[in-house]
């Protein structure tokens, strides 16, 4: 199906954002994401780049519900994010199948079979080799926790995918093998997924489509291969220069 065939999964409209301050700082209030407009189709891979610091992380906690916001942000379907390094998302303490078992009991999956099915079938999904799945965190490679930590936001049931320098913490080998993953989830299951990168290259071999943000704002959005090999506004034109010089 032609992508623009396909239905509106988030809509963000003249989204503006301000950390919350603590009431003894009366300094004026610094707005750190300024008139976001974002749409995002069912299935679409989108990435989001800019330097460190334009408001990336702020946006994406903005969009799964981390960072609370009254207005511009529709999305009816259930979300869930992965971080850099892989601890954001995964418990410590606790095996990897200890914390996929605490989530299909939030989900009320009681039958013992239908938990080893769901478990088996996200482990395949994502290429966690369930030999260690007894494993805790810190056990792990870290692709292989970065390949939990997807697994645990999946079986949430999620329909959009936010992933926050999802490979930086990686070597390039391991970090192609995961965006490898994430594209052919992707296209077996039809999750739409938000990803943050600083690195153009690996955005272009993941996504559909590309945001350029700075100092707040998306000055540029569009198709990949638009925004890379015709950009229009000058700030995309010294990302792209930069990235691939
Ligand atoms: N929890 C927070 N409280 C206050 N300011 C924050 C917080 N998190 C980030 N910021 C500020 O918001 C701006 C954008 O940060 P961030 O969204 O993390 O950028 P990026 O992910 O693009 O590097 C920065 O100026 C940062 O200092
Ligand atoms: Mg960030």
């Amino acid at each position: 199906m032609d992508n623009k065939d396909k239905a509106e999964i988030l809509r963000i409209d003249n989204l503006t954002y301000a950390y919350p301050k603590p009431f003894w700082d009366r300094s004026e209030s610094k707005n750190v994401l300024e008139g976001i407009n974002l749409s995002v189709k069912k299935g679409e891979i989108v990435g989001l780049a800019g330097e460190s610091g334009c408001g990336k992380s702020t946006l994406a906690k903005c969009i799964v519900g981390i960072n609370k916001v009254e207005a511009g942000i529709l999305c009816e379907c259930k979300r869930g994010m992965v971080f850099q390094n892989a601890y954001g998302s995964l418990n410590p303490y606790y095996s990897v199948k200890a914390q996929m078992m605490e989530v299909l009991k939030l989900r009320g999956i009681k039958d013992k079979n239908e938990k080893k099915m769901i478990i088996n079938d996200i482990l395949i999904k994502v290429k966690f080799p369930e030999e260690y799945i007894d494993y805790k965190p810190g056990e792990l490679s870290g692709g292989q926790r970065q390949r939990a930590a997807i697994a645990l936001a999946l079986l949430s049931d999620i329909g959009l995918l936010i992933a926050d320098e999802p490979v930086s913490a990686l070597d390039v080998t391991i970090q192609a093998q995961i965006i490898e993953t994430l594209k052919q989830i992707r296209d077996e299951t039809d999750l739409t997924i938000i990803v943050i990168s600083h690195d153009l290259r690996t955005m272009y071999n993941l996504c559909d489509s590309i945001a350029i943000m700075k100092d707040g704002k998306i000055v540029e959005m569009g198709d990949k291969n638009k925004v890379y090999f015709k950009p229009e506004h000058e700030y995309t034109k010294l990302l792209i220069k930069s990235a691939f010089v």
